[in-house]
């Protein structure tokens, strides 16, 4: 069965590792995800914006991860990514989600944090935990767009008091990562991240991971950071390794062949990115 997502990250935050957690767009993204934690031997996280699972079908989404946790040798959880409103944590909640995301982020302050509380009530009520974004992270993700210059740091007083009155279970906030690939190396704002976590005490969310090097991501990891966000690097191998396969073999038809070396390398790039996380 599907695990939350919360014991999974206290013990992270405890012993200051974090757990990795990958966008799943497909069937076979969704199989090489599970393959590398397996080969990691570590705990993962599959999340999905609300466009994925309507691009999939929500019962195929519940469907296909619930399969996956009840064949994983690691423990499994399924979380909504960016959920942008209340109905989309009600589906996901009534669907068979264990944790989720409430993205408040564009919205004033005051509005996120009753937007936040409303979404803490409901999941609290079927034990699901919920994580939140103050401040705005940059670059592109689905159909949210924020322009570097528009992304806005967290403020460490704002984090302690949204988190306070909340009650939110991990926060995500902006120390100057962005989504999608990064034109220039991103400046993380370390210091600022080392105020945010002693102003919220909670586990840490680190947001547009692909792209950050792995010695920025270990800084924030002991800095509080306790989920590792990765997509866009995930994407770009996989329509890569579909593209060189139909390079090779022009006339390939079997999904079954073509999609092989796409899934081989993601669960590569999966358990190097978890063991990452670990050390
Ligand atoms: P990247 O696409 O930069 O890995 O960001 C992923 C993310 O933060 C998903 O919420
Ligand atoms: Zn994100
Ligand atoms: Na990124």
């Amino acid at each position: 069965t599907l695990v939350t997502t919360k014991h999974l990250m206290e013990d992270a935050y405890a012993n200051g590792y974090a757990i990795g957690a990958f966008g799943v767009h497909n069937l076979e993204i969704m199989k090489a995800i599970i393959a590398g934690a397996e080969k990691a031997n570590a705990p993962v996280i599959l999340q999905t914006t609300s466009s994925t699972y309507k691009y999939i079908g929500m019962p195929y989404m519940v469907a296909l991860a619930k399969a996956a946790a009840a064949q994983a040798k690691v423990p499994v959880a399924l979380h909504l990514d960016h959920g942008e409103s209340l109905e989309n944590v009600m589906e996901c909640l009534r669907s068979g989600y264990t944790s989720v995301m409430i993205d408040g982020s564009s919205l004033p302050f005051e509005d996120n944090i009753a937007l936040v509380k409303r979404v803490v009530e409901v999941s609290k009520a079927v034990n699901v935990p919920v994580e939140a974004e103050l401040g705005t992270i940059g670059g592109v993700e689905d159909d949210l767009k924020v322009d570097e210059a528009s992304a806005l740091f967290t403020n460490p007083e704002m984090a302690g008091r949204f988190v306070q009155e909340t009650g939110i279970d991990s926060f995500a906030p902006a120390f100057g990562t962005a989504h999608g690939a990064y034109k220039i190396e991103p400046e993380l704002q370390f210091d600022l991240l080392d105020q945010i976590r002693q102003a919220t005490n909670i586990p840490l969310v680190m947001h547009g991971a692909s792209g950050v090097p792995d010695a920025s991501v270990k800084k924030a990891i002991g800095l509080g950071v306790s989920k590792v966000n990765f997509s866009t690097e995930l994407k770009d191998l996989f329509a890569n390794e579909i593209r060189s396969f139909f390079i090779d073999n022009p006339t390939e038809n079997d999904p079954r062949k073509y999609f092989l070396p796409a899934r081989a390398a993601l669960t590569e790039l999966v358990e190097q990115k978890i063991r990452m996380l670990q050390r």
